[in-house]
């Protein structure tokens, strides 16, 4: 029993010297275990006279006691001296300059179609879709192109198979629309066509935007108008005037094609014309009770005059240093 005081000092240097929580463990084990010194001064009560029982118990517990919070307090210790380090390998200064995010912009082409589509809403225009991928039928044939016209080799057409092409331009939306959609109607068409085309000024992939409003009075007047509106505000150029030079297409009558001022000369921007009777016979419309204009413009020519980019390819480069001038 003498020993109890250096059994506790030795627990408390034991404790001490452990830098593993798992190795304190292993230290309570051995001074407070069931086979651990402890129990083994209680095992030693026995021994002892009845009368001194007692007293020796009770400093065997005082022993236990004062091991047990010895224990606890190392316990807290080593918690605290592990959330340290921790804290230090993680340390985080919030004081440094962040790297900053680069954040993506529209593409101009994109920017283009969206402010040509918010300028033809404001004066009552849909935007109506149509497949990339189309037949014979709604490409050439229902836009009065029939199979051997010579208008189908004007059109250098990637063909898919047999019946399916990808679209050369955006008008075989006017079919699709005008099948589903009794008139009167307005709508504006923007999307992807292609062409086999190669150049700075033509790509084999571009982007068309189609117009069409179908009612029982409309003239090439109003054509002219709203194109010539359009342009003026989407430039955001008053002084900017359209000029209609005669032209061809299958499915206009009369056709033109559209020029706008630029500079001292002009530009081509389109084409254009009233509806085709033989196109609305072809969707069961009475071109006797209704007519339409129709226009197809380019819209990289479009965004390339408003940007002042002056090869069309730069916009499907992909080069980031041009991208981002428009973020
Ligand atoms: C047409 O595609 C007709 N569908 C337009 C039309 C619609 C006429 C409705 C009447 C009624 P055109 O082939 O001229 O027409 O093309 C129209 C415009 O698309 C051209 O003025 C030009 O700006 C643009 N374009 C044509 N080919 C290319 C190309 N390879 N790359 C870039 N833009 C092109
Ligand atoms: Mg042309």
């Amino acid at each position: 029993m003498d020993n109890l005081d250096k059994i506790v000092e030795e627990a408390c240097q034991a404790f001490a010297a452990v830098t593993q929580a798992a190795d304190l463990e292993q230290a309570k084990t051995r001074y407070l275990g069931k086979s651990g010194i402890l129990t083994a001064q209680m095992k030693l009560l026995g021994g002892l006279p009845a009368a001194d029982r007692p007293a020796a118990g009770s400093r065997i517990n005082q022993a236990r006691d004062a091991i047990s919070h010895a224990l606890e307090s190392r316990r807290q210790s080593l918690r605290a001296e592990a959330l340290a380090l921790q804290l230090a390998a993680e340390a985080l200064d919030v004081g440094l300059p962040g790297r900053g995010i680069a954040t993506g912009g529209l593409h101009p082409v994109t920017l283009a179609r969206e402010r040509i589509e918010a300028l033809f809403a404001s004066i009552g225009f849909s935007v109506a879709e149509g497949p990339e991928i189309e037949t014979d039928f709604y490409n050439f044939t229902a836009l009065n192109i029939p199979q051997d016209h010579p208008a189908r080799a004007m059109h250098d057409t990637f063909y898919v198979d047999e019946q399916h092409l990808l679209r050369t331009h955006t008008s075989p939306v006017q079919i699709h629309y005008l099948e589903d959609h009794p008139p009167p109607l307005r709508i504006i068409a923007p999307g992807r066509v292609y062409r086999v085309d190669s150049d700075a000024t033509h790509s084999p992939m571009f982007h068309q935007i189609e117009g069409l409003w179908v009612d029982e009075t409309i003239s090439f007047a109003h054509l002219k108008g709203i194109v010539q509106t359009f342009l003026q505000q989407f430039f955001e150029r008053d002084d900017l005037t359209v000029r209609f030079r005669p032209s061809f297409f299958p499915f206009t009558e009369p056709s033109a094609e559209m020029d706008m001022s630029w500079g001292d000369g002009w530009l081509e921007i389109g084409g254009c014309g009233m509806v085709h009777p033989a196109v609305l016979k072809h969707v069961n419309i009475d071109s006797e009770q209704y007519q339409g204009f129709a226009f197809g413009m380019g819209l990289e020519r479009l965004a390339m005059l408003r940007y002042g980019v002056t090869d069309l390819r730069a916009f499907f480069a992909g080069d980031l240093r041009f991208l981002k001038q428009f973020n």
